[in-house]
């Protein structure tokens, strides 16, 4: 079976379910009709229409009141419940994947109950298996502007990678708003990024410029991403104007066949 699953993973606000929507229109207009799953228990409303979606069976807000639970143990114990039908609902997806060109998913912007959760594990592991599964990681580009938090945004990235084992696309978005070309520049020029951890080091008005300590710290772990960034696939887009949809798509297309590789 070679029709993609595509899982949306962001930080909350990144623009997710803004995505998924602006996918969902251009696959109706560009391709066919994706399949779609939203994951997200806690979500009011969802702009697509989800064929299979986790609130139609948890109720999140009796789980709060019946397990006297806070918002994150809310989300974990929602996807736990969830996960225990994940037979009945791949048994589902892999029908409709013969049919669709793409199976997208929606996840809960509270990264850390879906990535390190065991049901999130089970979930993705068991799609996985059964479809061709890539991870696409959604950032918020105005918002990581500043080289530290470029750097903990793609440290977060690489940790995904890392526990899930999956193909991942780095999706910068918002570029309506900020253009994304000093990340890409900050990830194929180390020299760039030193210079731009330089000029945040020496503006002592920014509230962001590092100790000599950290800016240290900062330049070492930028080496050790080098390897992280050699194999990732990034791409711009604005989840508003459409822009950079097919790039997207074309790199669905090319981590696809990359998903039996060893990671
Ligand atoms: P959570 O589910 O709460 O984690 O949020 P999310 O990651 O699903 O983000 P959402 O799609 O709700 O978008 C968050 C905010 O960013 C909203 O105000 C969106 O309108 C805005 N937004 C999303 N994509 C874009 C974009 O491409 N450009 C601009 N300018 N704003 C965007």
């Amino acid at each position: 079976m070679t029709t993609p699953a595509v899982v949306c993973i962001g930080m909350a606000g990144s623009g997710k379910t803004t995505f998924m929507q602006r996918l969902n229109s251009h696959l109706h207009a560009v391709d066919s009709p994706p399949y779609i799953l939203n994951l997200d228990p806690a979500v009011l409303n969802v702009p697509y229409a989800a064929n299979i979606d986790i609130r139609d069976s948890v109720n999140y807000k009796e789980v709060m009141k019946q397990y006297n639970l806070g918002p994150n143990g809310a989300i974990i114990t929602a996807l736990n419940l969830f996960a225990t039908k994940i037979d009945q609902v791949l048994g589902i997806v892999e029908q409709r994947a013969k049919s669709v060109s793409h199976v997208l998913i929606d996840t809960p912007g509270q990264i850390e109950c879906f990535v390190w959760s065991a049901s999130g594990a089970i979930l993705l592991d068991a799609l996985a298996s059964a479809i061709p599964t890539v991870i696409a990681y959604i950032v918020d580009t105005p918002r990581t502007t500043s080289p530290a938090t470029f750097m903990s945004n793609m440290l977060y990235a690489c940790s995904i990678l890392y526990k899930t084992k999956l193909p991942l696309i780095i999706v910068f978005n918002k570029t309506d708003v900020a253009d994304a070309q000093f990340a890409t520049e900050w990830m194929t020029d180390f020299e760039s990024f030193q210079a731009a951890l330089k000029a945040l080091d020496e503006d002592e008005n920014n509230p962001e410029g590092g100790s000599g300590y950290m800016n240290s710290l900062m330049n070492s772990m930028s080496l050790v991403l080098e390897e992280f960034y050699r194999h990732l696939d990034v791409v711009s887009v604005s989840a508003y104007t459409g822009a950079g949809m097919n790039d997207f798509l074309e790199a669905v297309d090319r981590k696809v066949e990359e998903f039996n590789t060893d990671y």
